[in-house]
Order: structure tokens, then sequence, then C-alpha cells
């Protein structure tokens, strides 16, 4: 899986894909991150990336023609995804990178100050995703959640392929609650059943702890989890308690 990221800012992306999981991946070719500076793509002497909004109005947009010459000058297939952060987009989610994660190239657009000149949106991206309802000052932090969460979703990428099973929101629930050692710390145990080697029991009590907590914490997931016939009166009575 090769991503492309276009952005103001590449130091940005200098470090942070280098370390832990992700060099291992990277030094096995498993991932690779090329990063394109937005400005080396205009052509006047003071490298312009942004102008005035037409019809007026506070900050910069960030003009059409550099990004599109930066996206154009990467080698791609005609079905490679060309995606615009942007507090504007679909949301993000595991599903999304799911979804992603089933490409071998990517592109993703940050963008910066204001906002994009819309014909970016319109003409050059396939799709545009947003990380959440909040306004970040650029798309890079967003594009950094969505490399990270697509990365480790490439076969080899955690070691061992059966992890992401195991995530948060797949399947539609919060992970359940992790322990390791020590068995007891101030005071505070290690539930019992993770001790047994029961494997039957530690599977039914982990099923049943991500639904406690994401009736808790996430309760509007719950309408969409895939849950047994059993599991579906453990939500009526937690619901009604
Ligand atoms: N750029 C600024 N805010 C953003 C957000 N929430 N998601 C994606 N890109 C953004």
């Amino acid at each position: 899986m090769h991503i492309d990221v276009l952005t103001l800012f590449p130091q940005m992306f200098q470090d942070i894909f280098s370390l832990g999981i992700f060099k291992r991946a990277i030094d096995q070719k498993l991932v690779s991150l090329g990063v394109h500076n937005i400005r080396d793509y205009t052509h006047d002497k003071h490298h312009t990336a942004d102008d005035y909004p037409y019809g007026g109005g506070a900050g910069m947009v960030l003009k059409p023609e550099p990004i599109f010459e930066a996206v154009e000058s990467i080698e791609r297939k005609p079905d490679v995804p060309v995606i615009l952060l942007t507090p504007q987009g679909r949301l993000f989610s595991q599903k999304v990178a799911q979804e992603l994660s089933q490409h071998s190239h990517l592109v993703l657009i940050c963008g910066h100050y204001e906002g994009v000149d819309e014909r970016v949106s319109e003409h050059l991206a396939t799709d545009r995703l947003s990380i959440g309802d909040y306004v970040l000052s650029g798309g890079e932090l967003a594009a950094m959640v969505v490399i990270d969460a697509v990365f480790r979703l490439v076969p080899g990428v955690l070691g061992s392929e059966a992890s992401p099973l195991d995530d948060s929101h797949v399947g539609g629930l919060l992970e359940y609650p992790q322990y390791t050692r020590p068995a007891e710390y101030r005071g505070w145990a290690v539930p019992e059943v993770l001790l047994s080697g029961d494997h039957a029991q530690v599977d039914s009590w982990r099923r049943e702890q991500a639904i406690r907590r994401t009736h808790k914490n996430r309760p509007e997931l719950l309408d969409k989890a895939e849950l047994s016939p059993e599991e579906k009166r453990l939500v009526e009575r937690l619901r009604q308690s």
C-alpha cells in the first residue's frame, strides 16, 4: 500500500511514520508514504499557494493550480482515490479505513487556511473525509489519522493478522478491557476469569464487557451492532436499569 500526501508542511510527516510498527512495515516494504510539497508546484517567484477569497471574507484560500499539478504529477491508475481532508467531508470511521485499506494506492490532499478552492473538491478529489466535527488548522493531522488507521489494516503490519479483528468499532462495538501483569496492583485485581485459562469463558466475558462499555460510552452504536438474541436481551436489561 502506497499513500501520497500533498501538503504545505511536509516536515510534519517526517518522523511520525518512522517509529514503532510503521518503521518495521516500511522497512519490509508493506507500506510506503510519499510526501509532496504543494508549494513545489507553484510557478511565481514567491511560490504563492493561496489567495484572497472571491466575494470577500476573512482568511486565505488555497489556489487550485498547484494542487491540480501536484496530483497530476503523481503516477497513478485511474481508480486511485484522491481524497481531500476537510471538515465538510463524510465522517471517517473504522469502516471507511477498512474500505480504503483495500486499495493499493491513495492520494491525500491536506487543505489549509480558510479552505481550498472548491474546484479541487469538485473536479479533482474523488472523495472528501472529515475526522470529526471540529475544525483543525489544517488537514495534516487528519491525514495522519487516516494514514495510521489504514496502514495498520494492511496485512502483516500489525505482525499478527488476527489482531485488527478485535479492535474497537469492528463489528460495531467498543473493545473489551485489557489487562497485563501484575495480577494485583494497588489492591486492584485483574478479573478472575482472565486468569482461569478457560478460553470460552474469557471470550464470553469479553463480549459482555464490550457490550457494557459500548452501552456506557457510546450507546448509539448498539443500534447498529451485530448482536445475538441473547446479547440483545442484555442490551435491553442495561437500557432498563
Ligand atoms: N481540516 C480541518 N479540520 C478537519 C477535520 N475535522 N477533518 C479533516 N480535515 C480537516
